[in-house]
């Protein structure tokens, strides 16, 4: 049974403070990525207790790339070696595999393994991850923006039947509700061009956890504060309280 009455369908993690906690133990950050696969794995686990429906995680941003080269040819070959070694838990698990993001910029080898893992996992009915993967908000936005213009171009939609619906259709989760709560680990109080569209009335929990620190109480910390949230949506708390 679910100690928590109202659970939130949709999380999504800004999975961040690797770096820092390799830092504090005088560990190359590459340790810290590794442990926070780690910690991702328990996530996944304890979300599916939880009966939570989807999570979404953010695994590398579209502005990463900037990073040194050494730390973003090391994060491809985890995802590399940590996507081989855990598709076969996941899909026992019932879990479905998704990726967003630009995945043309990844080498070949990881493009292929991405989407065998999709199409593995593609009928599996329990809890849905999403990895952003070279994702960025701004980019998913104008990436939608693209193919709408296309359409209307070849007379498949009048500008006019443009609306936020139709936007949905274009942009990640369409169908799948928007997520409900917002973490972001390693004490940083901002979104990173992380699903811009989707967040405009998520309830947002930062805390100084750094992400491989992240166990199961301190989901169930997010959670239960997720609890006690009023979600308004514009309305006044007389309406909602109702
Ligand atoms: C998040 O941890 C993981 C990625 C961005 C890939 P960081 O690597 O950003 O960790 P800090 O913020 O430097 O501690
Ligand atoms: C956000 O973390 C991206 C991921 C967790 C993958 P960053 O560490 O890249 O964010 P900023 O640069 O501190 O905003
Ligand atoms: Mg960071």
């Amino acid at each position: 049974m679910n100690k928590f009455q109202k659970v939130p369908q949709h999380v999504a993690i800004i999975m961040d403070g690797n770096g820092r906690w390799a830092q504090q133990r005088s560990l190359p950050r590459g340790a810290g990525h590794k442990a926070g696969v780690t910690t991702l794995r328990s996530t996944v686990q304890h979300c599916i207790r939880r009966e939570i429906k989807v999570l979404t995680v953010f695994a590398f941003s579209s502005e990463n790339w900037s990073r040194p080269r050494h730390e973003v040819d090391l994060l491809m070959e985890l995802f590399l070696t940590a996507l081989r070694s855990e598709v076969d838990d996941l899909h026992r698990n019932n879990v479905r595999l998704t990726f967003i993001g630009n995945r043309e910029g990844f080498p070949d080898k990881l493009i292929k393994l991405i989407s065998s893992s999709e199409s593995k996992t593609e009928t599996n009915t329990g809890l849905k991850l999403v990895i952003a993967a070279n994702y960025g908000g701004r980019w998913e936005i104008t990436r939608a923006c693209q193919q709408i213009a296309e359409a209307v171009r070849q007379g498949q939609l009048q500008s006019a039947e443009i609306d936020e619906n139709l936007m949905s259709q274009y942009l990640a989760f369409p169908g799948i509700p928007e997520p409900d709560l917002l973490i972001r680990t390693g004490g940083e109080q901002r979104i990173s061009n992380y699903l811009l569209w989707h967040c405009a009335y998520s309830e947002l929990y930062f805390t100084d956890l750094l992400w491989p620190d992240f166990d199961d109480t301190a989901l169930d910390t997010a959670l239960s504060w997720f609890e006690n949230r009023q979600r308004r949506f514009g309305r006044t708390s007389e309406q909602v309280g109702q």
